[in-house]
């Protein structure tokens, strides 16, 4: 396929129940596979975030919907396709442990899809919860795929889309176009990339802005025994959500890594370059906001091991947003815990108790030092960068799991 691979301009979210589709579903418009880690294959479930590529593409003798393709020649009038746009599909995990994860992605999601099984009641609990993750973060770029419509008769696909209609109601996906497919049979899929290309277009971006990447993995890509001269620097996997980055530029980390200095620990940015620069599967020299990046750096690799990096933000030295140890947050909290019976309604947030934050791809634990209504402060047991009025998922923990509770906005 070579040159025919572009960097992703945009990322998608792909969201919904476990085992509704949505593996299958980014497969069937990418060729790839998400679920690429060994661990996650005998598991069934992706517990990391996974990206894939897809081109979408024109057949030129074709009027829409009939003419988006994922092929790279028409059959039917044996010509070779024009490339649409080339799109990066987040997909994020169902499992309900792992809402977290989500979040993380959410901040790097410039729209969604959101795959509802057509066999199944609405909602089913992970539908909603993230659902409602899409409408706090405000993701309004929606669109609904009805998937596993050769499950069911044309009745029960009617009936199960009232329900769909019913539940988006007063949501960020009221009115969202829902479109019937088959992941699986691959039925219907270019009327739900037209779709897609109607109603999540390409943000606008400030080539000019500092740049600013999202860290969402870090690797060592070494082979055990590799002598020193034949070590690569460290990796860092990311998406990149504003400015470009280049070859060679000056790459700062924040909050970067605790020091101890006689007896007192403080975080410190880590400084280093950018040696080699991945985007849409290939080497390039620049970078802009779209996919998943592999930015290689020279770090040592056993700082970027095993994800030791994950949630950091990266972009040009004294660019980036500030460190927080602790913070104050405007607080909404939701009206009832997500998937929870009528009437679980949720308490208000107590000084003291421990609050599991997220904000961008940083997940953290924060100590509530003082609460009042519609407002609160948190000392963090890990700090995070992040910019005055960002988004903060806020889980308490509910039994034997974090639970989404609300939102914050990050005061200062
Ligand atoms: P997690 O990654 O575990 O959250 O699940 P997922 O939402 O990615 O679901 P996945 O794609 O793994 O699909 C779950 C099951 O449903 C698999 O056995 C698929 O083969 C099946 N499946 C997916 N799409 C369709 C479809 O359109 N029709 C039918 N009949 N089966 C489908």
């Amino acid at each position: 396929m070579a040159g025919t691979h572009r960097q992703p301009e945009v990322n998608i979210g792909l969201v919904g129940h476990v085992d509704h589709g949505k593996t299958t579903l980014v497969r069937a418009l990418s060729g790839e596979w998400t679920d690429q880690h060994s661990e996650e294959m005998k598991r069934g479930i992706s517990i990391r975030l996974g990206y894939a590529d897809a081109t979408f593409r024109r057949c030129p003798e074709e009027e829409p919907p009939e003419c988006y393709t994922v092929e790279e020649h028409c059959e039917e009038h044996d010509v070779d396709t024009e490339v649409a746009r080339t799109v990066s599909f987040v997909d994020a995990p169902g499992h309900e442990t792992l809402m977290a994860t989500m979040l993380s992605g959410a901040a790097l999601m410039d729209g969604a899809v959101l795959v509802v099984g057509a066999n199944e009641e609405v909602p089913q609990p992970q539908t909603e919860e993230h659902l409602m993750a899409l409408d706090i973060i405000g993701i309004e770029n929606v669109v609904i795929a009805q998937n596993k419509v050769d499950l069911v008769d044309a009745e029960q696909a009617r009936e199960n889309y009232q329900q769909i209609e019913e539940f988006v109601e007063g949501t960020v996906a009221e009115g969202a176009p829902v479109v019937p497919v088959s992941a699986e049979q691959e039925i219907n899929l270019d009327v739900l990339i037209e779709t897609i290309e109607e109603e999540i277009p390409t943000p606008e971006r400030d080539p000019d802005a500092d740049p600013r990447m999202y860290v969402a993995r870090s690797f060592d890509i070494n082979r055990p025994g590799t002598t020193w001269e034949g070590l690569t620097g460290g990796v860092l996997g990311g998406s990149l959500v504003a400015g470009e980055l280049d070859v060679d530029d000056d790459l700062e980390l924040r909050p970067g890594r605790e020091v101890e200095e006689g007896g007192q620990s403080e975080w410190q940015p880590i400084t280093t370059n950018v040696r080699s620069l991945q985007a849409g599967g290939e080497n390039v020299d620049t970078v802009t906001p779209g996919g998943l990046l592999g930015v290689g750096t020279g770090l040592d690799p056993s700082m970027t091991k095993g994800d030791a990096l994950a949630g950091q933000v990266a972009g040009h030295p004294e660019a980036l947003p500030p460190t927080w140890e602790s913070f104050e947050m405007d607080v909404d909290l939701l009206e009832r815990l997500v998937g929870a019976e009528e009437g679980e309604t949720i308490d208000p947030i107590n000084t003291g108790e421990p609050l599991m934050l997220t904000v961008g791809t940083a997940t953290t634990v924060g100590a509530v030092t003082s609460a009042r209504d519609g407002e609160c402060e948190v000392n963090l047991k890990r700090p995070v960068c992040a910019e005055e009025g960002d988004v903060i998922a806020i889980n308490r923990r509910v039994g034997a799991r974090w639970r989404l509770i609300g939102i914050g906005r990050l005061q200062g």
